[in-house]
């Protein structure tokens, strides 16, 4: 395969064989709306034959950073939809990642609310982005097994948003110790239920999400983002080999 060759994608074709990686840019309005700017971005960018959005929020909860983008209100879809229009007429093909941030938030940035995680295990030794400069992480709140099955559902309405706003797919954010990933890794999830304790316990919420992903858009544009060993956002995996190895059997 050749650089500027075409290659295909699920169903899909696209006019090179290059990516443009997932780029978080908080340029977009403190409700999450995307603007003019962001429009003039991705247009200039859309001679990649594959774009990735930078990540976007899934709901008021997710938002972990000032400034980040949305994709659960009408007004978030309708700003979208400038920008996949303008993808578009450039000839270009864009997914949408779609993004819970769990504990790597602040609740000067959640409207007071304490960030969620798998389990109540806070970030050490970094601190966060707020408006009101950088700030030690907080103790995360464990998330019960009825909020995690709404957040599912929630990754579910992104991803059928994701599709009314023209995005040609959906990628989940399950790298670099982001709620999934916060899930995934034994360093963050001390659950002893049916998302934790085990392996396969803690691959299960992002198995879940996928499958709700996929039922709402298709397997031919649902995709997910790994990163089995980074340590970004104190994250780590003891066996990342034979735990992603066992999760990416199922895709
Ligand atoms: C400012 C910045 C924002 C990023 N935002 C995202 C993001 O929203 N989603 C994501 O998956 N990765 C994000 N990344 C990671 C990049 O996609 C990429 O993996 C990283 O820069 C390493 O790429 P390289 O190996 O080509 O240097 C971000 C990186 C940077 C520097």
């Amino acid at each position: 395969m050749k650089l500027l060759e075409q290659a295909n994608l699920g169903n899909m074709v696209l006019k090179n064989s290059m990516a443009m990686a997932p780029m978080t840019r908080s340029r977009a309005g403190m409700d999450g709306v995307v603007g003019d700017s962001t429009v003039l971005y991705y247009r200039q960018r859309a001679s990649a034959g594959l774009i990735i959005s930078e990540a976007i929020n899934i709901s008021k909860q997710a938002t972990g950073s000032p400034l980040t983008p949305g994709i659960y209100t009408q007004d978030q879809i309708n700003a979208w939809k400038k920008v996949t229009r303008a993808v578009h007429e450039e000839g270009g093909v864009i997914y949408a990642q779609l993004w819970h941030t769990g504990r790597v938030g602040h609740s000067l940035v959640k409207h007071g609310e304490q960030p969620v995680s798998a389990s109540a295990l806070g970030i050490q030794g970094q601190q966060h982005f707020t408006m009101e400069g950088m700030k030690d992480y907080e103790t995360p709140r464990a998330l019960t097994i009825e909020e995690i099955k709404q957040i599912i559902q929630d990754y579910k309405q992104a991803a059928i948003n994701a599709v009314e706003a023209g995005f040609d797919g959906v990628e989940l954010h399950a790298a670099f110790g982001y709620l999934p990933d916060q899930f995934l890794a034994d360093s963050s999830n001390l659950r002893n239920d049916e998302y934790g304790g085990s392996m396969e316990n803690r691959n299960r919420f992002v198995l879940e999400v996928m499958q709700e992903m996929v039922a709402a858009v298709g397997e031919n544009k649902a995709a997910i983002r790994l990163s089995p060993t980074s340590t970004y956002n104190n994250i780590s995996h003891q066996q990342p080999v034979e735990q992603f190895t066992a999760l990416i059997i199922h895709f």
